[in-house]
């Protein structure tokens, strides 16, 4: 059966990924981004921000939808403003909310959707100068289990928790030899995440293979958040 799926944040290497895979499964993804693309989706909608509810609407039903907007401002806690803080939490959290609520008849009418959020590995561990996306990407868990229990039983809400990845949002931390492989090293499974281990598990999120699964945050994170190697 052929689904429709919404991606914001589409410009996003992740949501390109992940648009590939369901596309290659013949099914039709939409995005919305700030900025304009021409490939890889159905229709690319372009929109100023994701804090107004000037979505494009639909008449469609929707299956599935995907938040994928997100930052990495990394300061020492006493050098983090309230507008850094008030502007994460929107792109990441607010966003999310407002783009959800937009869509929620949509997703309805599908009788079984699943919606995927995107946290960060900042929230289940501590790590210095995390505390503005640690609580911005903290309420998106808590979205996830909230939403989770008020859409059940015939939409299902998970996210996805990486940890530092290769896209364009982690290419500063990335882009020097030393910074590469003191990144692999830090990591259980010495390897940075590709835009493709995120997809795969976005998409098995919203496919029927996950059918029992809703209010999870699931690590993707090469064992970040849970394991300690040598
Ligand atoms: N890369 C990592 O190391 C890492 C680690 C943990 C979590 N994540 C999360 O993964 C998600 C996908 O990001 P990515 O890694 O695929 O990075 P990416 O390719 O650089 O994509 C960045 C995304 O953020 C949006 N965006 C960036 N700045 C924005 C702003 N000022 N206002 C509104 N939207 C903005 C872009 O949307 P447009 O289409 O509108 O441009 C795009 O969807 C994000 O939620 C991020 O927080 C990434």
């Amino acid at each position: 059966m052929i689904k429709n799926y919404l991606f914001a944040g589409a410009s996003s290497k992740t949501a390109i990924e992940t648009a590939k895979l369901l596309k290659q499964e013949q099914h039709k993804v939409f995005g919305i981004s700030t900025h304009a693309i021409k490939d890889h989706y159905d229709v690319c909608y372009n929109v100023a921000n994701y804090e107004s509810s000037e979505f494009p609407s639909f008449t469609e039903p929707l299956n599935g939808l995907v938040y994928f907007p997100g930052t990495i401002v990394l300061k020492p806690f006493n050098r983090l403003s309230e507008s850094d803080f008030l502007s994460d939490y929107k792109i990441n959290a607010l966003g999310a909310a407002s783009f959800i609520k937009h869509y929620l008849e949509n997703l309805k009418a599908s009788q079984k959707a699943s919606i995927v959020l995107i946290s960060t590995v900042a929230v289940g561990l501590g790590m210095p100068f995390h505390s503005s996306i640690s609580m911005a990407k903290g309420a998106i868990e808590g979205l996830t289990r909230a939403l989770a229990a008020e859409l059940a039983p015939n939409i299902r809400v998970n996210c996805i928790a990486p940890s530092l990845t290769n896209t364009p949002l982690g290419e500063k931390f990335l882009n020097t030899p030393e910074k590469l492989d003191a990144s692999q090293k830090r990591n259980p499974l010495k390897k940075i995440g590709e835009a493709l281990d995120l997809a795969n598990a976005i998409e098995f999120l919203l496919s029927e293979n996950s059918s029992w699964i809703t209010g999870q945050v699931l690590s993707v994170d090469g064992g970040m958040k849970h394991l300690k190697v040598l």
